[in-house]
């Protein structure tokens, strides 16, 4: 079959942007950061917990989903919030030790949900997800940028 004009212009459409080179990409509004990669991972074991918290049938799988988490919470204790980065550098330590504690105490609320889970106190553990929720918010609230200013 022969190739026509417009194939070929449709080809090299679909095929040009990943040819550009990186720098001649446009720029996201937002930098992807190591604190968002590791967000990123606490999410989607969180998202999956959730769903399956209250099934004790589901307790092997979730175990794994809180190591998972847990590990990525502690790759986000050790990042830096951009909040905290842009702040002026003698406001910096206090802030930093601030975040450090909160997410210390979010890890602590994860090993009672390891905890839980092991016992097979299914109910607990939903409650303690609960819990784990509120200290999200509280978090964002406290440490996130405004989507604005990202
Ligand atoms: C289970 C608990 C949590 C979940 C599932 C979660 C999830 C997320 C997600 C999905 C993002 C966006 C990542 C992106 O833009 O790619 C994010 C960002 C962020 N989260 Fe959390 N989060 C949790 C707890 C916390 C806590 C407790 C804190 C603070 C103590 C916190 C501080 C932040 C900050 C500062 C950002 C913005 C990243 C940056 O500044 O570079 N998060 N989180």
């Amino acid at each position: 079959m022969k190739t026509t004009p417009l194939q070929l212009a449709l080809l090299l459409a679909l095929l040009l942007p990943a040819a550009l080179p990186a720098a001649d990409l446009p720029k996201p509004d937002h930098e992807e950061s190591a604190l968002d990669d590791a967000m990123s991972s606490m999410n989607s074991a969180f998202r999956k917990l959730r769903r399956q918290v209250a099934d004790p049938q589901q307790n092997p799988a979730s175990l794994a989903l809180v190591a998972k988490l847990r590990k990525a919470c502690v790759e986000a204790t050790l990042a830096l919030p951009t909040k905290i980065a842009r702040m002026p550098t003698k406001d910096q330590a206090a802030a930093k030790a601030a975040y450090t504690e909160k997410m210390q105490e979010l890890i602590a609320t994860v090993d009672e949900l390891a905890a839980a889970l092991k016992a097979n106190k299914n109910p607990e553990a939903a409650a303690i997800i609960k819990e784990l929720s509120l200290q999200e918010e509280a978090g964002h609230k406290q440490f996130r940028t405004k989507k604005k200013d990202d």
